[in-house]
Formats: C-alpha cells, structure tokens, sequence
C-alpha cells in the first residue's frame, strides 16, 4: 500500500478477528509511533501494550462502557510525560506540546495499522483516572489515548464524511 493508500483506506475500526496480532507487527506499529515528530525531539511519550484480558476489560470500563475495546487481541495505551516537555518549554509544553507529540505519534500508529492491513480505532472518552488504576501507571504520566488494535472483523464500512476542502481551507495571498 502506498502513501495515498493508506491515507485513504484509514477508518475506525470498532470489530476485530479473535486472529492474534504477532508480536514482530506490534514492534512496527510501535517503531512508526516513535518516529513521530515532537517538540524539540523531547519524545514525551510512553507506550504500554495490553494483552491481558482484565486490564483490557479495565479499560473499556474506564472508556465508559465501549467494551470493543476489550474485544481486541490488544490496546496500546499511549501515555504523555508532560515533565519531559516541562524541562525545555515550562508550561506550553505541559499544556500543548506533550499532548500534540502523543497525538502525532497516536497518528503513525493507526496509518502504520493500516499499511498492515489492521484495524484500530483512537479511542480518547475515558476516565483518566480509572486508566491510571487499570495500569497501575507511576505518577507523571497521563493517559491520552486507548488504541485497540486487531484484524478487522469484515470489510471495512464506506468512509466518513469529510468537511469540504474548501470550507476548511484557504490560501492567503
Ligand atoms: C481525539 C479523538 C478521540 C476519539 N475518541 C473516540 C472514542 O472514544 N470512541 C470511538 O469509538 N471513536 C473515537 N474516535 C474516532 C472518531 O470517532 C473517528 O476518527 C471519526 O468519527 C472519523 O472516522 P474515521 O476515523 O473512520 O475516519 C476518536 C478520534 C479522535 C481523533
């Protein structure tokens, strides 16, 4: 699959195969993540990979109820360690920028996903907290994404609907 083709066949994934997901393609979807860019190449980010029933079960609770989220072999748990951007831009980078890099990185991940041919949903409505609990996470990082990934059930449905380009867009001259 080639660039365009991975932008264009990217959607979210909600049904998964009970298919495991090797390990040798985690490894990739975590060697896109990093190479996400960030703010002054801080790469305030951590990643915890689920594979265990109850923790993922954890996780659908702490997302409200979306038990899809269990139902896929895995759930990368994208974390931001918003003192690590602290250090080099105080209070934009706790507030912005650490956030900003995790989304990028959230990004790679899902587009990596699909050039696998998985299928992945961003998952950001959870209760932080109830997060922080079902991983046992050490203070100073701050869950901001839950992505169940696994082999798509079916044939993925048509794409969502976009904005106009010309709604959102324009050239100042
Ligand atoms: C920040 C963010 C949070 C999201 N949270 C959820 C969520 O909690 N549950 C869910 O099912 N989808 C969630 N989504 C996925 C969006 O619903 C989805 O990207 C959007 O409807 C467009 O569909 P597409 O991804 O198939 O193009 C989230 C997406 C983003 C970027």
């Amino acid at each position: 699959m080639d660039f365009w083709e991975v932008i264009e066949e990217r959607r979210s994934v909600r049904r998964f195969e009970q298919r495991d997901v090797p390990e040798e393609m985690v490894e990739r979807l975590l060697g896109a993540a990093i190479r996400a860019p960030s703010a002054g190449n801080c790469q305030p980010w951590r990643f915890f990979v689920v594979r265990r029933p109850e923790v993922k079960e954890a996780l659908a609770e702490a997302a409200w109820g979306q038990y899809f989220v269990a139902q896929a072999p895995l759930v990368i748990v994208v974390c931001a360690e918003p003192q690590r951007s602290a250090g080099r831009y105080g209070r934009r980078g706790v507030e912005l920028y650490c956030l900003q890099d995790t989304a990028a990185a959230t990004e790679h991940i899902l587009l990596a996903a699909t050039a696998l041919g998985l299928g992945a949903c961003w998952v950001g409505a959870f209760d932080e907290q109830a997060a922080v609990r079902a991983l046992n996470l050490p203070a100073g990082l701050r869950p901001v994404a839950l992505i169940p990934v696994g082999y798509p059930a079916r044939e993925p449905g048509g794409r969502t609907s976009r904005r106009r380009l010309q709604e959102v867009a324009e050239t100042i001259i």
